[in-house]
């Protein structure tokens, strides 16, 4: 392998600029060529490509978002949208890619790499912690960290105010940064997809808790649980059945995604580039770099898509006993 290409696809998320920067400069050291391709499957289409060494990438590890841009493309599902990625791929000789996203991004990578035979390796990046393969996909701790942030600012007004906010976070169908943001945020109760709460346990347990002298309350919804998918239902149906409080919502939405990159996603996306462009170069494809307990492992790419990963159910646990 001479030349290696990298792209990121699918949502941005903090940590992807580190990541790039680490496999541009693991290509220097090995003395081999980077070349950047933009807008992601798009690019690889339409042959956006850009030499990268490593003085390219310098100054980014702490910029949130990503210097070589995010798509989701409709073309690179067609075998003849994926033949123009091949091509163009060929005509600049770059015989690997390193692939920064989620499982869009890795479905896909591994489709493009069996019907080529194209060496691949992904590098997971999202905020959503949901892939199999990885206790932590890059990006996620720096959106729990803000996540935390913008619940400490709104427990101001709540207690203020003596209100109950709903307060919706990112996570598509995984409640990863709800369950963690929940605890440290100190949330009366957690909503998530992986556990069904209902309606009225709801209920009663915000009465409880206002019966026991709290005057205002937190309730953290993941965006993919299913009481708090209509979350603004879920405000008026709370506002009917509980008196005492004044019930507001709250959906932070995409400021989640931002933001310069803590120093936990710094250090895995530095590792993880090193680990995808070695492993390229001892000949592997298809496989995701992930960490597990603190090491870099490989994972396929088909299991990091398909395995489902797991909440950790003792964390539960200690939200119930903290809300007390
Ligand atoms: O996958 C990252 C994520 O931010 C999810 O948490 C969220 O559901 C989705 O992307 C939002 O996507 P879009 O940027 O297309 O609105």
């Amino acid at each position: 392998i001479k030349k290696i290409g990298v792209f990121t696809s699918g949502g941005d998320s903090p940590g992807m600029n580190a990541a790039i920067r680490s496999v541009v400069r693991t290509c220097a050291y090995h003395n081999k060529e980077c070349i950047g391709i933009y807008q992601g499957f798009e690019g690889l289409m339409t042959g956006e490509f850009e030499v990268m060494d490593a003085r390219s990438v310098k100054g980014i590890i702490n910029k949130g978002g990503t210097m070589l841009k995010s798509a989701r493309s409709q073309e690179f599902r067609s075998h003849e949208g994926r033949k123009k990625a091949y091509e163009n791929l060929k005509k600049a000789g770059i015989d690997a890619l390193v692939a920064i996203g989620g499982d869009g991004t890795f479905t896909g990578t591994m489709v493009f790499s069996k019907e080529f035979g194209f060496p691949v390796i992904g590098i997971p990046g999202t905020i959503d912690n949901d892939i199999f393969g990885t206790s932590h996909t890059l990006g996620f701790d720096t959106a729990q960290n803000t996540v935390v942030e913008a619940i400490d600012k709104i427990r101001d007004t709540a207690s203020s105010h003596n209100r109950l906010f709903f307060i919706e976070v990112m996570g598509r169908d995984v409640g990863h940064i709800a369950l963690n943001v929940g605890i440290a945020g100190g949330a009366e109760e957690i909503l998530i997809p992986e556990e069904d709460l209902g309606l009225d346990r709801l209920v009663e347990s915000l009465n409880r808790s206002r019966k026991s002298g709290k005057s205002s309350s937190i309730v953290v919804v993941a965006e993919g649980d299913k009481i708090g998918k209509n979350i603004f239902e879920l405000k008026d149906y709370v506002d009917q059945n509980m008196e005492g409080y004044d019930v507001r919502v709250s959906v932070l939405g995409h400021m989640q995604r931002g933001g310069p990159p803590s120093c936990f996603d710094r250090v895995l996306a530095s590792r993880m580039g090193v680990k995808a462009v070695e492993s390229l170069l001892e000949g592997k494809s298809n496989f995701m770099v992930g960490l597990l307990n603190n090491k870099m492992e490989l994972t396929p790419l088909e299991k990091a898509i398909k395995g489902k990963t797991t909440i950790n159910l003792e964390l539960l646990r200690v939200s119930d006993i903290m809300s007390t």
